[in-house]
């Protein structure tokens, strides 16, 4: 679907707009932004801020449609990654239980928790109009683009 090239340009232009965190959403913000722009067929990308004393789920900085908020840990894909702490690539969302289905377009869904320090920060959220969307290679490559990210939380 991405080529492995391709997977290495989106990477290299995320440390660009991490490179400077005078004011770390706004580069956040852009690099929501430039992975909806570059990556095909994605109708949402955002961040879902995690609140421990409330282990509750907030709306962060995405592109997309509106979205649900709050996300109770343990709720959803989002809240089963804020307890897990593991990346979930969800292949078909209608089999995953207790999906939130935000927009009823998404299909498939991958979820990276952002850990710092070993306390968890945030969640990067990825939803597809289309099944199977997220390949093992682009799992990866967002792996790599959620720890260049970490220093902004
Ligand atoms: N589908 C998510 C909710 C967030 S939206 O995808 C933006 C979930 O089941 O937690």
């Amino acid at each position: 679907m991405y080529s492995i090239d391709m997977n290495n340009i989106l990477i290299e232009q995320t440390k660009a707009f991490v490179d400077d965190t005078t004011y770390p959403i706004s580069n956040i913000c852009n690099v929501m932004a430039l992975i909806f722009q570059e990556m095909e067929q994605l109708n949402w990308v955002g961040i879902y801020y995690y609140d421990k004393e409330k282990e509750t789920c907030y709306l962060g900085p995405f592109q997309g449609k509106t979205a649900c908020t709050p996300i109770p840990i343990k709720k959803g894909v989002v809240g089963t990654c804020a307890d897990t702490r593991q990346t979930i690539v969800v292949s078909n969302t209608h089999e995953f239980p207790g999906h939130i289905a935000c927009d009823s377009a998404s299909l498939s869904e991958i979820v990276i928790p952002i850990v710092k320090d070993n306390e968890l920060k945030a969640i990067l959220d990825i939803d597809s109009p289309i099944l199977s969307r997220f390949s093992n290679e682009e799992k990866e490559t967002l792996e790599a683009i959620v720890e260049l990210l970490v220093p902004l939380f």
